[in-house]
């Protein structure tokens, strides 16, 4: 199903997905050599932490897991304090997107145990799985050689109670949560910076639609300037 004809009522056992990226006015999520992912304001910082307050579970890629110090957590107390306020847990679930089960089991994420750690992986993975499972709290296998998402999103609501989850990208697993039309919101923040580069990532890579009849539909539900930069809200539904 593409992300334009899916059905206009939410499926209930569905979380409710956000996904929140840092852009810059080219287009490009880091740089081509990947070297650069880390580009927003202190402001777009606080508005990645304030976004998690309000989410069950994070989620990113294997790539983007492994970019760096990654840990995918509230991001100290006060947020900690503002996520009680709204009846979540103190700390939000971790997930990690990886089809091979290529996450390093020393990688930052795992050294920090406030929360569970939840691998989705697929058949791909088999050599990998006794080291994955190692590393984090629970692996779940979703599918032969890619992620079903319509599987593996129920199996979070059902299993860890994710109500709303947070895809912090990268464009590859934001493609194919696009591709799945399993989006509900899309957070961009675009950043006053040109990368260029014919290879770098994007918000949203994979395989991409072909036909203009098959693209997501957006409606823009808020657009701020703070600074130099834009805060931008679409709803995909
Ligand atoms: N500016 C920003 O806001 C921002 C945010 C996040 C990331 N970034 C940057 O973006 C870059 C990473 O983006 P990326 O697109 O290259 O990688 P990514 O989406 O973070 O991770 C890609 C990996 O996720 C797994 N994956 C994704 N979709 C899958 C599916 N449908 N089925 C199975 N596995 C799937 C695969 O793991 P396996 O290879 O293990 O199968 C794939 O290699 C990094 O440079 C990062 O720092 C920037």
């Amino acid at each position: 199903m593409t992300q334009n004809s899916k059905p206009k009522t939410r499926n209930p056992k569905l979380p409710f997905v956000l996904v929140n990226m840092a852009m810059t006015a080219d287009g490009k999520i880091a740089t081509a050599n990947r070297a650069v992912s880390s580009f927003g304001s202190r402001r777009d910082h606080e508005h990645l932490l304030e976004l998690r307050t309000t989410a069950d579970a994070v989620m990113s890629g294997a790539r983007t897991v492994g970019s760096g110090k990654i840990t995918m957590g509230p991001g100290g107390a006060k947020f900690q304090r503002l996520r009680l306020r709204r009846g979540l847990a103190e700390f939000n679930l971790r997930v990690i997107v990886s089809g091979g089960g290529n996450v390093d089991p020393r990688a930052e994420i795992f050294r920090h145990r406030f929360s569970p750690v939840i691998i989705l992986t697929t058949g791909r993975a088999k050599k990998n799985l006794a080291a994955l499972r190692g590393a984090a709290d629970e692996v779940k296998i979703c599918g032969a050689r890619e992620i079903d998402f319509h599987t593996a999103l129920p199996w979070l609501r059902e299993r860890w109670k994710v109500k709303r989850l947070l895809c912090e990208g990268g464009g590859e697993v934001n493609g194919a949560l696009f591709r799945a039309g399993l989006v509900d919101e899309l957070h961009l923040t675009v950043c006053p910076k040109i990368f260029g580069g014919r290879n770098a990532p994007t918000p949203v890579d994979g395989a991409g639609v072909l036909k203009l009849a098959d693209a997501a539909q957006l409606k823009l539900k808020s657009a701020r300037r703070m600074g130099e930069e834009m805060f931008l809200v679409y709803s995909a539904r």
